[in-house]
């Protein structure tokens, strides 16, 4: 696509939350890599972020700021002075058990990046990364079903405050509703108030593939990778679909970035992938590794059709001249890079 189609020309300063995250990170990297300039937020500062960047795109193309919290709506808005766009990544990947710590605030961080972002004038675009997870997508059907545009999973924001669900199905269930509410919010807030700004979200589903940085874990990725250890951590991740990180930071771009894309969920479904495809693919990609273990006796394989994801086909295909998603079987390899 040409640059005068972009809703933010090259040049713009975009503000990417959470930036040292897996996926952050290289939405950080394609949005650099396309001339903009970004300027992360960390918990903490973090000096390597600052240099890769650096090292890779040239001084004063990436800053990062501290924001611990996004409680705070008038320091959000201080750190907004001379930003064009924003992308939302940052939140509660930490599976806790207590729907109070996590959906609140999560809720909460949108809402005020929202109401400070009303507050610029320079603000065109917002996105919000959401999940897969807000789909009903995650329950796995062997019988087949469609998910549509408007899916939302309410079973998982029943469950989350429901102290008879066993734990682990639970801090799924958390984690899942947070999303979903905050996603929500966002829309009920761009329905309701006077609007400067576009938004779209993006629904990654499991993602694979590259991690730019030692010091970055790799979330989903770094949880994949540690079944080359025989550490079967991954598995209780009940994911049924895929999608390479790359494409989910370029969908977030096409977000920010395409004119013709706005108030619409980009659904970032790669493949359909259990974890009977995934220890295969592991095993042919590293032969003499022993230690990958075998995959989940229970394993179902989904027969969800995931209607809304032709359109990130299409999206990927008019911006980025990308036929298709990534396979995983590539995304694997290249999150596997240089490991045994
Ligand atoms: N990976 C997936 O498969 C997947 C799928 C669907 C959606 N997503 C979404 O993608 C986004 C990025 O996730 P990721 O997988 O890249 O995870 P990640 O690498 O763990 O990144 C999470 C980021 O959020 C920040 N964060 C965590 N708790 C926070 C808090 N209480 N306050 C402020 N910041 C906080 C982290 O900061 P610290 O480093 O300081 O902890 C980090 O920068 C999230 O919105 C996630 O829901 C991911």
């Amino acid at each position: 696509m040409e640059n005068d189609a972009y809703a933010l020309p090259p040049g713009s300063r975009v503000l990417v939350t959470g930036a040292n995250g897996y996926i952050a990170s290289h939405v950080v990297d394609t949005l650099l890599r396309l001339g903009y300039l970004v300027r992360g937020t960390v918990r903490t500062q973090k000096p390597w972020l600052n240099k890769y960047f650096e090292e890779k795109y040239g001084a004063e193309v990436f800053d990062t700021i501290e924001l611990a919290s996004f409680d705070d709506q008038s320091n959000i808005e201080n750190h907004l002075h001379g930003i064009d766009g924003i992308i939302h990544l940052a939140t509660d990947v930490s599976f806790s058990n207590d729907p109070k710590a996590v959906i609140p605030w999560v809720v909460r961080a949108i809402h005020n990046m929202l109401e400070a972002a009303a507050q610029s004038a320079s603000i065109k675009r917002v996105v919000l990364v959401s999940s897969s997870s807000t789909t009903d997508n995650l329950y796995p059907d062997p019988r087949g079903r469609e998910i549509h545009q408007d899916n939302y999973n309410e079973r998982a924001v029943k469950e989350a405050w429901d102290e008879t669900i066993p734990e682990s199905k639970r801090r799924m269930a958390i984690y899942a509703a947070s999303k979903i509410e905050a996603e929500k919010e966002a829309w009920k807030w761009m329905e309701s108030e006077e609007r400067s700004f576009e938004f779209n979200s993006v629904l990654p589903s499991f993602t694979v593939g590259k991690v730019l940085h030692p010091e970055i874990f790799g979330s989903t990725m770094g949880h994949l990778r540690k079944l080359l250890v025989g550490d079967r951590m991954a598995f209780s991740l009940p994911e049924q679909w895929f999608v390479d990180v790359e494409d989910v930071a370029k969908l977030c771009v096409v977000g920010l970035l395409d004119e013709g894309v706005k108030s619409q969920r980009i659904f970032a479904f790669g493949e359909q992938t259990n974890w009977n495809d995934v220890v295969p693919i592991l095993r042919e990609l590293r032969p003499d590794n022993k230690k990958i273990p075998d995959p989940p006796k229970d394993e179902i394989r989904d027969r969800t059709e995931i209607l809304p994801r032709t359109r990130a086909q299409i999206l990927l295909r008019g911006f980025f001249d990308q036929s298709d998603f990534t396979s995983i079987k590539e995304s694997i390899a290249n999150g596997i890079e240089g490991l045994d």
